[in-house]
């Protein structure tokens, strides 16, 4: 393999308005069939707080953002309870292309997208990474998670060679298949809030508020 093969090289990465971008890539033939365009990951390149989903949905391939669907509603309401500006934080997934019928991602595209999410997690250098579902928790922390029951559960994973703290929780569809998930899912996200120090930016704003 050459240097310019190597998943993830500098050279895969552009940097485009400051945020990382990967502008073309046809490492796995299928999705290369089914998306309509490389989904990057969206926020500040230096945010403390990264949240880490599976893939693109159909919303998210037209729309060209991570988490713009149904599933990105439910994101949002639980970032707006937590007092989390979505702009302040950066949302990404495990793979950039939708996968056809909204299958999981496999272990090949999973490998063959991991170097761009390294890169992604190493120039952000984030305070917490936050697994939205199994997928991601799964492909973070190299072994299976049964994400009901450890979601919520702060674990340390290794990413790109650095030991990096991550925060399990449900994908926000969940609460819309399951109703009883939402709170455990709001509860996580204000967790996350508190690990990652935004909470006390919010506090901070909602006291002065009060002044005028
Ligand atoms: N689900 C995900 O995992 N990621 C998205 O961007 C949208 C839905």
């Amino acid at each position: 393999m050459g240097e310019r093969d190597r998943v993830g090289a500098p050279d895969d990465l552009d940097t485009l308005d400051g945020a990382l971008c990967v502008q073309s890539c046809e490492r796995c033939p299928a999705l290369v069939d089914s998306r309509s365009r490389i989904v990057n990951g969206v926020g500040p390149t230096d945010a403390n707080l990264l949240f880490l989903g599976e893939g693109p949905g159909a919303n998210e391939d037209s729309g060209g953002e991570p988490f713009i669907g149904r599933s990105g509603d439910v994101l949002d309401e639980a970032l707006r309870a937590a007092g989390i500006v979505r702009s302040e934080v950066r949302i990404t997934n495990c793979v950039r292309c939708r996968p056809p019928d909204n299958r999981d991602p496999t272990a090949a595209e999973l490998a063959n997208c991991r170097g761009y999410l390294d890169a992604e997690v190493a120039r952000l250098d984030p305070e917490l990474i936050v697994t939205l579902g199994k997928v991601p928790s799964e492909h973070l922390l190299d072994r299976s998670v049964a994400i009901t029951g450890e979601s919520g559960s702060v674990v340390d994973a290794r990413i790109g060679g650095r030991s990096r703290r991550v925060l399990l929780s449900v994908h926000p569809a969940a609460t819309l298949y399951d109703r009883s998930q939402r709170d455990g899912f709001f509860e996580t996200v204000a967790r996350a809030a508190e690990l990652s120090g935004l909470e006390e930016s919010t506090g901070e704003g909602q006291s002065r508020l009060g002044e005028f």
